[in-house]
């Protein structure tokens, strides 16, 4: 493909989309920061929510067509999106990759659908297995991707496959057996894809003991974890062997300030925008908490947000 100007990636892609009949629904430099967690993240080029399987291979396979960067964000729940912005197009789920429905133990859910409202669902199924995530904010794709997890239990332990897009417009099932899960990651042996539906299977419970555990992860939450003010869960994953939130506590850094973003002073691992804290702002606490825990402890924290955007 030839070297475009900026100008004309942005005309070539818009015409392409008017083509497709997109272009109403389309938005341009849409701010991101309507679209996380943190309320955080600048402009991308162009945004859109694909409201069925159909419109999402168009779109798709235009954007790829045409080398236009792609991010698929889910709820935006585990991602800092820089305040320059994104390149390319925004991608989020809409409405027709939100439905569920139940085959005995089995769940089939479109990946949009958010943790807890499909915990919420398998309750009133009286479908055990899912309590764990009623307090996990992003989307069942998402949750996949992190293999999120929530007092020893985790969505690997309930998968039993997932239906991907890939950039050919290829529809692939692929079994659990053949998801590499690992702590806050899965190998999916394809490299570029969106995940469009999840099958789960749960066990047949009672609503008393189903609703008491939910109460107890949604107690736990309450007492251990940040609910003022905007964060996108853990900062960092745990080393082997420690807790991030417990290296961070004993580096002295609960409380540490920069502009509107602060160490949370419940639990070190989280860093929380108070109000209209930058990306630059949480960054930099980010990097202050990493050299301290170099420093002090030799160890060096891995990322568990993902950091994206224009430098
Ligand atoms: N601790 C401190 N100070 C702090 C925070 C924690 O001393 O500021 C201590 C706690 O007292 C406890 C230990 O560290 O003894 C572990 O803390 P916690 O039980 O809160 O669990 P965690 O390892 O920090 C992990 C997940 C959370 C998940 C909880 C509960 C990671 C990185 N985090 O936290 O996940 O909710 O367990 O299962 O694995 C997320 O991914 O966004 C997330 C919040």
């Amino acid at each position: 493909m030839p070297l475009l100007t900026e100008l004309s990636y942005k005309e070539s892609f818009f015409r392409e989309m008017k083509k497709s009949g997109f272009e109403k629904q389309i938005k341009l430099n849409e701010p991101l920061k309507n679209h996380t967690s943190y309320r955080i993240g600048g402009p991308v080029d162009f945004y859109y929510v694909p409201e069925n399987i159909d419109e999402l291979k168009r779109i798709f396979s235009v954007a790829v067509k045409m080398k236009i960067p792609y991010k698929f964000i889910g709820n935006g729940t585990n991602l800092l999106i820089r305040d320059k912005g994104l390149k390319g197009i925004v991608m989020q789920l809409g409405k027709g990759f939100k439905n569920i429905t139940q085959s005995g133990r089995i769940l089939k859910a479109g990946a949009g659908v958010s943790l807890p409202s499909i915990s919420q669902y398998a309750f009133k199924q009286n479908l055990s297995g899912l309590e764990f995530s009623i307090n996990i904010p992003g989307t069942l794709g998402g949750a996949i991707i992190n293999n999120a997890s929530f007092r020893g239990n985790s969505i690997s332990d309930i998968i039993r496959n997932i239906t991907i897009l890939t950039p050919e417009n290829r529809i692939i099932k692929i079994t659990k057996n053949n998801l590499k899960f690992r702590y806050r990651s899965c190998e999916f042996g394809v490299e570029k894809f969106i995940i469009t539906k999840v099958e789960l299977e749960l066990a047949h419970g009672k609503k008393e003991n189903i609703i008491s555990k939910m109460e107890k992860n949604k107690k736990f939450r309450l007492n251990k974890q940040p609910v003022n003010g905007y964060n996108a869960g853990s900062i960092f994953k745990n080393p082997a062997g420690f807790s991030a939130g417990a290296l961070i506590d004993k580096a002295g850094a609960k409380g540490l300030r920069k502009g509107n973003a602060e160490v949370s002073n419940v639990h070190a691992n989280f860093i929380i925008n108070r109000g209209n804290a930058s990306a630059n702002d949480i960054l930099h606490l980010i990097r202050e908490i990493e050299k301290r825990i170099e420093e002090k402890y030799r160890i060096h924290l891995e990322r568990e947000i993902e950091i994206i955007g224009i430098e």
